[in-house]
């Protein structure tokens, strides 16, 4: 059987489908649909796939986390319920791949009540207030990532120490 490509899962969370009408001092100007199309560009030039969701749901974005929690890697921004849901956190927990968590602005130069994450303590890394460049940024780190496991693994069946 032909090994099938990694792919890497991006989920968005709440307003996050209205980037483009939302300020453009902290979010920029591009649509989310182009945000999208520039993530998995990056995505597919590393070879990955690349699945976009999103959601305004609270649940729904949950239930995303748990079918897509044995993905290669997953790019996770719940957009406000970054702040306070501790219900995406335990499902953050339980996700086996490694997770980046990106935010287009940057939190700690925002409103107090934003520069606490309620899930940095359960992902892989953070990126924040890097534009959608923080995007392309965690792709790379994700892809390098899961390289230098697979890397590792491979090193380790084959007996090399
Ligand atoms: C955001 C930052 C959050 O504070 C805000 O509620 C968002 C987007 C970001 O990408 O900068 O909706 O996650």
């Amino acid at each position: 059987m032909t090994e099938q490509p990694e792919r890497l899962v991006v989920l968005h969370g709440a307003n996050l489908d209205m980037l483009g009408e939302r300020p453009v001092e902290h979010y920029g100007s591009l649509t989310l649909r182009r945000l999208e199309e520039l993530v998995s560009e990056e995505a597919q030039r590393h070879g990955w796939r690349c699945l976009c969701l999103h959601t305004n749901h609270e649940g729904s974005y949950i239930e995303l986390l748990h079918k897509h929690r044995e993905e290669d890697a997953l790019v996770v921004n719940p957009g406000a319920w970054t702040h306070y849901s501790y219900a995406i956190r335990d499902a953050l927990e339980i996700v086996t791949c490694p997770v980046a968590e990106v935010h287009l602005s940057n939190l700690l130069a925002r409103e107090k009540w934003r520069h606490h994450s309620v899930i940095s303590a359960v992902v892989t890394f953070t990126v924040s207030g890097k534009g959608s460049d923080g995007y392309l940024e965690a792709v790379q780190r994700l892809v390098d990532m899961v390289a230098s496991e697979k890397e590792a693994k491979g090193r380790a069946t084959s007996g090399e120490v």
